[in-house]
């Protein structure tokens, strides 16, 4: 198939493109570049030996998106581009909203334009909220607990509606738990911007010695350890469970939610272990107060997963913390 991926040069985007075109499909990047490298797609194409075209553009744009659905004769999009961080979308709003939901509704108007009706979005297992039980499946209520999450949450219904106005849509939403980890090259990984606000990004640069310590945020929840408890899933599953969604959706019409997670909940001290191992470096730490807005733990059901995809995750939290310090070391 001839697949565009918004936010393909992005952190899961470049790790989908990859495993899309290992497949055998076509793959076209589209990514203004906002928050990657403009090295990465000759990376991914270096990678997958096979040049992989890249169009640097705004999915704002509609009438560029417009022409690089035709131009590439495209049968399916899988949605990454977007913003990210929590803490951020709370301190602009605004442009949450706009990239994210301006930009998605600017995809379906070219899409409709083009009559290009298979969908793939990126959502979060943030979407949520408050874990009311464990592990969570897809039937769990939803409740955004800030703005970044009610962009996914709005997204998600807008393309629900776009599904039942018309039943040629063929629409997945996969939420995605903690994905973490790299290509086992290191050559592709997540390269966060300033101080990394998510744990494994943070533990690589302690390992690394970028960074001092890590603080723990908080050791006096209701777990083993008393520190939080999520469910870390390894990229390249995440990549290979888009791949699955893709193929899926070339029989299944309407709209769907699927978890993409391990449905194996780790706690903080575990990483902080598995990365010492892995890295054969210590990783200091403190204990520090909790961060507002955690939650004691968060972990998936995967199970509609493998009924429907057939996919389910396979490498282990050592796999995640090897690929992620092999890509830390060809970073600095
Ligand atoms: P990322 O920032 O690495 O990738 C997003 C890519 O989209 C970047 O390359 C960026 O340049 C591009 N982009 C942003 N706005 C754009 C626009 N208007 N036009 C074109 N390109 C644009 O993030 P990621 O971690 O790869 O996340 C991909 C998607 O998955 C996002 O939608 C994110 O919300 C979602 N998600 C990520 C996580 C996670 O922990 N990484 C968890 C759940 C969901
Ligand atoms: C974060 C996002 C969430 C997103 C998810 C997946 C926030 C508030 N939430 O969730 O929307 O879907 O990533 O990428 O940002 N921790 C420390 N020290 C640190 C960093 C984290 O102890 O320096 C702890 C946290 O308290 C938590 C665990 O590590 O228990 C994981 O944190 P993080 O990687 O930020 O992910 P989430 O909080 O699950």
């Amino acid at each position: 198939m001839n697949i565009l991926l918004t936010g393909g040069a992005g952190y899961i985007g470049s790790h989908t493109a990859l495993v899309l075109a290992q497949a055998g499909h076509n793959v076209v990047l589209f990514d203004n570049l906002s928050n990657s490298d403009a090295a990465v797609p000759e990376k991914i194409s270096s990678m997958a030996g096979k040049k992989l075209p890249f169009v640097q553009a705004d999915v704002r744009a509609t009438d560029l998106v417009e022409k690089a659905l035709r131009e590439h004769r495209i049968d399916a999009v899988v949605h990454f581009a977007g913003f990210k961080a929590v803490g951020e979308s709370v301190a602009v709003p605004i442009e949450y909203y706009a990239n994210n939901i301006h930009g998605t509704v600017s995809l379906l108007q070219a899409m409709q334009r083009v009559s290009v009706k298979t969908l793939l979005f990126s959502s979060s297992a943030t979407v949520y909220g408050l874990p009311q039980y464990l592990p969570i499946d897809e039937a769990h209520p939803t409740h955004a607990i800030n703005p970044y999450g009610r962009t996914k949450l709005h997204v998600e219904e807008m393309l629900g509606d776009v599904a039942r106005s018309d039943a040629a849509w063929r629409i997945m939403c996969l939420r995605y738990f903690n994905p973490v980890g790299a290509h086992e090259s290191g050559m592709i990984g997540e390269r966060p911007n300033g101080i990394p606000n998510n744990l494994m990004p943070f533990i690589a640069q302690v390992a690394s010695g970028e960074r001092e310590r890590l603080q723990v945020f908080g050791n006096d929840y209701p777990t083993a350890d008393g520190t939080g408890i999520r469910d870390y899933i390894h990229v390249m599953d995440l990549a290979e469970g888009h791949a699955a969604a893709v193929h899926y959706l070339q029989s299944h019409q309407g709209w769907d939610v699927i978890n993409l997670g391990t449905g194996q909940g780790y706690s903080v001290l575990d990483m902080v272990r598995a990365f010492e191992k892995a890295s054969g470096r210590g990783i200091p730490y403190v204990i520090a107060a909790r961060r507002p807005g955690d939650v004691p733990a968060c972990y998936a059901n995967p199970a509609k997963a493998k009924r429907l995809l057939g996919w389910q995750a396979t490498r282990s939290l050592d796999d995640m913390c090897a690929s992620t310090w092999q890509f830390q070391r060809n970073r600095v």
